[in-house]
């Protein structure tokens, strides 16, 4: 069940010049799962009057986090808050099915906002594969040696501890032999990549990321095309099987 509540920044911090995290106070008795979102809105603030959707970063009891980018107005406004009050609506949305053993996880950026509550939920399970353009902007790179079994990252440049190309090539080279399912989130070139090298009998779930107003499967904006007609992210998703869409 989802919640409308206001909220206390507990901080909000920047790791890189454009990706925050944000801590939140939040009720301990509202469960959250991974692959859910909420979607916060700026009190006394009309412009944006919509709010925005941010997937679960990680939760513990009492406080909430989720981890952005900077993408335009509402991001910017966010970026800038230190004290103040939100207002939290959630958690929304179709989790990941809970994985039964070990599984991959593949996530391009600020992708991985959506699948490290997931790993740290199931510790000593995820064979991740960690997609960015250079080292600065690999997170929690601690965190995810702690919680993961293995941790593949791929940069543009080759490093000392990273592989040079995109994180679905670097898959295809370590991972494709591994018959475990998939998690996966970031940009839709890597989403479309990543639906022609599963093979058939692989579950993999994606969590997608489409333009929400309502949140709540009223207003159908935030439709996807899927092998069932058009679905809502926000009710319908935002995890879908990659099979199941139409990319
Ligand atoms: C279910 C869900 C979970 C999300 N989780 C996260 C998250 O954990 N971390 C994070 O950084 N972002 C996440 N996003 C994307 C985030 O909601 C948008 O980046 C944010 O709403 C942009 O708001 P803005 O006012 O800053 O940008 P706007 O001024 O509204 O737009 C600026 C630019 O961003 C583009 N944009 C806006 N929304 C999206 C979107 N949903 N997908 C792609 N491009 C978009 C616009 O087309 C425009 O080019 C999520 C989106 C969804 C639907
Ligand atoms: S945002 Fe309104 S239906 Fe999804």
């Amino acid at each position: 069940m989802n919640k409308l509540f206001k909220s206390k920044i507990i901080s909000n911090e920047a790791l890189t010049e454009e990706i925050y995290l944000l801590s939140l106070e939040f009720p301990e008795s509202i469960e959250t799962k991974p692959g859910q979102f909420c979607i916060l809105r700026l009190n006394e603030r009309l412009d944006p009057l919509l709010g925005r959707p941010f997937s679960i970063f990680d939760h513990v009891p009492g406080e909430i986090k989720f981890l952005y980018r900077v993408k335009g107005k509402g991001t910017k406004i966010l970026s800038q808050l230190k004290k103040d009050q939100l207002t939290i609506i959630g958690p929304f949305g179709k989790w990941y099915p809970f994985p039964q053993g070990d599984f991959i996880v593949i996530a391009g950026g600020i992708g991985l906002a959506s699948v490290y509550y997931l790993i740290k939920k199931f510790p000593k399970k995820a064979h991740l594969f960690y997609g960015v353009r250079n080292e600065n902007e690999i997170l929690f790179y601690e965190e995810l040696k702690e919680f993961a079994k293995h941790v593949y990252i791929s940069t543009e440049k080759e490093t000392s501890y990273t592989y040079r190309g995109v994180v679905t090539e670097l898959f295809k080279e370590k991972g494709k032999n591994l018959s475990l399912p998939i998690y996966a989130c970031g940009p839709m070139v890597m989403i479309k990549e990543l639906k022609k090298i599963v093979n058939e009998a692989q579950p993999c779930y994606v969590a997608t990321e489409e333009r929400m107003a309502c949140g709540v499967g009223a207003c159908l904006g935030c439709v996807i095309a899927t092998k069932q007609g058009f679905k809502r992210v926000c009710t319908d998703g935002p995890v879908f099987e990659i099979k199941e869409l139409l990319l």
